[in-house]
């Protein structure tokens, strides 16, 4: 059996549950423990998912053998809680973004190094990133039509994350109206996958000038709640973003590729609109969760292929330095932003 433990009982740490119960007999995982640093938070959600509770990561593993972590606290706590499980031996999937700073990120990137150069001949623990939506129908079909050359050449790009907020989101946890805390707003929270679904599309970026502001939250929060960005792709591939949570309403999420032999449409689903005037529809699946819609419908997607090759000889392929792409992409429009270029 795999002993599994979720640390940070939030928002999102039930999704996790989820997973881990629906996996768990076929996959032989064994769901045995939760930790927040808020000892009766993690007590209630220990009581509705029946495992038990912990008050810190180190305390959990002196007191239960424990083999994966879940990471699902705010952005700023994931490296120092990731070293500390990988370096104890323990599997680690951390929610994104991969970290609030980028020399946060650099640090588990250097720890990585240093662990495998140390332990040449012993395999060390795995770690994956959260980017679940790649594992979306919608991802995977446009990843596979990339690859077979079929789409032609790609004209441009363009991507909005344009959804609705609350005050409430961020009074209820401060942590991620906080640049401190978390790093940045709408892009490091939300649109991160946006800008990391690009990235693995088009490839990494080489040039971003952007802008973000404040349009609607200034009064609660010190991050941005806008952003649009002109990103220069690797692969001479631009793309024009526009991200919002100023909304009244969510939107869904859209990526759409100009491409020499069709336009391609990712909106909740695929719709491939080829230039010889064939249509070609790809539906997104459906699940029931707890936890809220919008953040899409393939964790335990992710979550199935990371146990699956928990053995396997190479790192998990969705690892630190994939996630450091979207991550510089967030922080270069930052940059771009402040010093207008
Ligand atoms: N992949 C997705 O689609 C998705 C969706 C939502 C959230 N997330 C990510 O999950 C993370 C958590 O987000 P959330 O909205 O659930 O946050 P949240 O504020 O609702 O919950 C975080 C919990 O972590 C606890 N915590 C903080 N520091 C801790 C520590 N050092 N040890 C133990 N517990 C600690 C807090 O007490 C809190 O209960 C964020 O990084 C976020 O970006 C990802």
């Amino acid at each position: 059996m795999t002993n599994a433990a979720i640390v940070g009982c939030g928002d999102v740490a039930i999704v996790h549950a989820e997973a881990l119960a629906a996996l768990g007999e076929e996959l032989g995982i064994n769901f045995v423990a939760v930790v927040d640093k808020d000892l009766s938070i993690a007590q209630d959600f220990a009581d509705h998912v029946g495992v038990e509770a912990y008050e810190s990561l180190p305390d959990l593993l002196a007191k239960h053998p424990v083999d994966v972590v879940h990471i699902t606290t705010p952005h700023d706590q994931h490296i120092d809680l990731a070293i500390e499980a990988l370096s104890q031996g323990v599997h680690v999937i951390v929610e994104k973004p991969l970290a609030n700073e980028l020399a946060q990120a650099q640090r588990l990137i250097d720890y990585l190094e240093a662990q495998r150069q140390s332990q040449a001949q012993v395999r060390a623990p795995k770690i994956g990133v959260c980017y679940q939506n790649r594992y979306n129908v919608s991802s995977q079909e446009l990843r596979r039509l990339l690859d077979s050359g079929e789409l032609g050449t790609i004209n441009g790009a363009y991507a909005s994350v344009v959804w609705t907020r609350t005050p409430g989101y961020y009074t209820q946890k401060p942590w991620r109206g906080q640049q401190a805390h978390s790093g940045g707003g709408l892009l490091m929270n939300q649109a991160i996958h946006t800008l990391d679904l690009l990235q693995w599309f088009l490839g990494p970026a080489e040039s971003v000038k952007g802008t973000v502001s404040t349009d609607k939250y200034a009064d609660v929060i010190d991050v941005e709640d806008t952003a649009h960005a002109y990103i220069g792709h690797e692969s001479g591939v631009h793309t024009s973003f526009y991200g919002t949570l100023t909304n009244s309403r969510h939107r869904h999420v859209e990526i759409e590729l100009d491409c020499e032999n069709a336009l391609v449409e990712l909106r909740d689903g695929l719709v491939v609109n080829w230039a010889d005037g064939r249509v070609e529809h790809f539906q997104e699946r459906t699940q029931e969760t707890e936890g809220r819609s919008y953040w899409g419908v393939s964790h335990e997607l992710f979550i199935r292929d990371f146990y699956e090759k928990l053995h396997d000889e190479e790192p998990f392929w969705i690892g630190p330095e994939e996630a450091m792409s979207s991550l510089k992409i967030a922080k270069e429009i930052y940059s771009s932003s402040l010093s207008r270029k």
